[in-house]
C-alpha cells in the first residue's frame, strides 16, 4: 500500500519517506514558564499541528508521533486524565482541517487499554480520514515497542503459523505498522537520548536526531534542522560506504607492487 503513496517524494533519497518522533519535553516547557504541566501538553498539540502541515509541505509521507507510552499510566493521574481529555478535544478541534488537507489519521496501541471514549474518537478520526493520501499521520498511544512485538508474536501463534514459515518480513507483517515503510528518521526532542520503547522493532536502521528542542517549540524550520542532519548521513545498512566501493575494475584488494 506504502509504495503507492507519495510516490514522487519516495525517489528523492533525501526526503525520508517515513518519519518517527517522540514528542518529549512538554513539562519542562511548562515548568520554565511557570505553568502547570497539562499546559505544555496543550502547547504540544499546537505544535503538532504545525509539524504535520511541514512534513506534508516537504513531501513526508509517513509522520509517526509518540502520543502516550504504555509507561506513561505511572503518571500521577490527574495528568493522565487530561491527557485523555487533551487527546479527545484536540481532534474535535483540529479533525476538519486535517481531513481537508488531505492527512491520514491512523493510530497504532494498545487500544482495549482505554476508555470506550478515548477510543472512540481515535478510532472516529480514522474512519473520517481513511481516504486522504497526502500524508499518514500515525499517533501511537497506548504504544509500547515491546507490547507491539508481543501482540505480533500473539497473533502468529493464534494464527498456528508453524516456526519455518516466520522470517523478518512475517513479523513485519505482524506488527502494528505494518501499512508504513520502516522509520528512517527518528526524533526525539527534548534532550534525553534514549528510545522510551518507541518503535523498536521498525527503527532497526533509522536514523536517530536528538535535539534539546523541547517539543513545544519544535517547528517546520526544527524540523528543517533535522532533515539536514539527516541528508548528510551516509546510511550503510550493514554494507560498506560509496567511498569504499571497489574500482570499476573490480580489483577490490591493492597489494604493495600492484
Ligand atoms: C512528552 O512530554 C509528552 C508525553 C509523554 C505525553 P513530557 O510530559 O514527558 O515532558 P517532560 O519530559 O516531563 O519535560
Ligand atoms: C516518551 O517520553 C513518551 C512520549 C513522548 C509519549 P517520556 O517522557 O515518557 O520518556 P521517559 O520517561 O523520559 O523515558
Ligand atoms: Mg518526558
Amino acid at each position: 500500500m506504502f509504495s503507492a503513496l507519495n510516490a514522487s517524494a519516495s525517489k528523492d533519497q533525501t526526503v525520508p519517506r517515513h518519519v518517527a518522533i517522540v514528542m518529549d519535553g512538554n513539562g519542562r516547557w511548562a515548568k520554565r514558564r511557570f505553568m502547570p504541566r497539562g499546559m505544555g501538553h496543550k502547547a504540544g498539540v499546537d505544535a503538532l499541528v504545525t509539524v504535520v502541515q511541514a512534513a506534508a509541505d516537504r513531501g513526508i509521507g509517513f509522520l509517526t508521533v509518540f502520543a502516550f507510552s504504555s509507561e506513561n499510566w505511572k503518571r500521577p493521574e490527574e495528568e493522565v486524565s487530561g491527557l485523555m481529555s487533551l487527546l479527545i478535544v484536540a481532534l474535535s478541534k483540529h479533525l476538519t482541517k486535517l481531513r481537508t488537507d488531505g492527512v491520514q489519521i491512523r493510530v497504532v496501541g494498545d487500544l482495549a487499554g482505554v476508555s470506550p471514549k478515548v477510543r472512540q474518537a481515535l478510532l472516529d478520526a480514522c474512519e473520517a480520514t481513511a481516504h486522504n493520501e497526502r500524508l499518514v499521520l500515525t499517533v501511537a498511544f497506548n504504544y509500547g515497542g515491546r507490547w507491539d512485538v508481543l501482540q505480533a508474536c500473539r497473533r502468529i501463534v493464534a494464527d498456528g503459523l508453524s516456526p519455518d514459515r516466520i522470517d523478518e518480513a512475517t513479523m513485519s507483517r505482524y506488527m502494528a505498522m505494518s501499512y508504513a515503510p520502516d522509520p528512517d528518521l527518528f526524533i526525539r526532542t527534548g534532550g534525553e537520548v534514549r528510545l522510551s520503547n518507541f518503535l523498536l522493532w521498525q527503527s532497526a536502521y533509522a536514523e536517530l536526531v536528538f535535539t534539546d528542542c523541547l517539543w513545544p517549540d519544535f517547528d517546520g524550520r526544527e524540523l528543517d534542522k533535522a532533515l539536514e542532519t539527516f541528508r548528510r548521513r551516509e546510511r550503510r545498512f550493514g554494507d560498506v560506504g560509496q567511498d569504499d566501493e571497489p574500482p570499476a575494475s573490480g580489483l577490490a584488494v591493492n597489494t604493495p607492487g600492484n
